[in-house]
């Protein structure tokens, strides 16, 4: 299918606001979408440490090399590097997989992590980070080049205060609140608050529902199938669908107006009160 829209090097950045929530899942399933039924040319980069795992969720196979070996040799770092370690699960999808050693610092120089985006924002349609829980000061370079940040999180208490957590955070490194777009995952009829309640709660405006997909999510990752091929009419797929083409046609934030009233209702509305619930 032709893409609606081609764009170029687009940066998407993926936080989980707690662990399990969903955002390797979606980061490798997106992915997977927008490489075969759009044609986009889709680099996932798993930024997870320690243990990430965007590269088992979509193939068997052992990666020439991982982010953590790339960062080893800083000097070293070029198109062609990046290229041989990528994983190509589809003839469009490229992975750089997580650091393997749990032990390695993966202190990201902020002008590595900078060439890193620009080669591949270069080379590739569409780059998905798998940012996992970090938004550590190192991080700095993808919070702003990411055309857009997306915070994945669900509908207990405790991740829904992550949630907030996370977009204050976000926000004080600096972020236009504009381009947080948080998405929630695992929605069911019996598990979702009215959207009142739940925006209010979390102090933003929820981009995306994905519903409740157990047990065929779980296996799809198992076997590394992307569930769009395995299950094209499930509701999660569907979903999925739907985010994709929002996240390709999405317009730009207007930067240059409400930015500032923008900071100034965040700021309001980050007032963490468990009276909200
Ligand atoms: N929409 C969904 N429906 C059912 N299970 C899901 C859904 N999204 C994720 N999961 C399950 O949640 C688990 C954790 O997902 P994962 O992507 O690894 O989370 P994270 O990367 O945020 O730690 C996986 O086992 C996956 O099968
Ligand atoms: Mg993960």
């Amino acid at each position: 299918m032709a893409p609606p829209s081609r764009p170029r090097g687009s940066v998407f950045a993926l936080f989980s606001c707690k662990g399990g929530v969903g955002t390797t899942f979606l980061t490798t399933q997106l992915g997977s979408l927008l490489a075969l039924r759009w044609q986009l040319k889709v680099l996932i980069i798993d930024g997870v440490h320690p243990f990430g795992d965007a590269a088992l969720m979509l193939s068997q196979n052992e990666p020439q090399a991982t982010l953590g070996d790339l960062l080893a040799r800083p000097e070293r770092f070029d198109h062609t590097l990046l290229e041989s370690a990528l994983l190509w699960p589809q003839p469009h999808l490229g992975v750089l997989a997580a650091t393997e050693n749990p032990l390695q610092d993966l202190a990201m120089r902020p002008d590595w992590l900078q060439s890193l985006l620009e080669i591949a924002r270069e080379r590739f349609d569409c780059i998905l980070f798998d940012c996992g829980r970090t938004v550590d000061p190192q991080m700095t370079p993808i919070l702003h080049a990411a055309d857009r940040l997306l915070p994945v999180l669900q509908t207990t208490l405790s991740m829904i205060r992550d949630g907030r957590r996370l977009l204050s955070t976000l926000i004080a490194q600096g972020v236009d609140p504009a381009f947080i777009l948080p998405i929630l995952n695992r929605v069911t009829p019996e598990n979702t608050p009215q959207p009142k309640t739940l925006e209010r709660a979390l102090g933003a405006h929820i981009l995306h529902r994905i519903p409740e997909g157990a047990p065929l999510v779980n296996d799809c990752i198992q076997g590394g199938h992307p569930i769009w091929i395995r299950a094209p009419f499930h509701p999660v797929t569907q979903s999925l669908i739907i985010l994709a083409r929002a996240l390709i046609l999405v317009p730009e934030p207007r930067r240059d107006v409400s930015q500032n009233l923008l900071q100034r209702w965040w700021k309001k509305q980050w007032r963490w009160n468990p009276q909200h619930f």
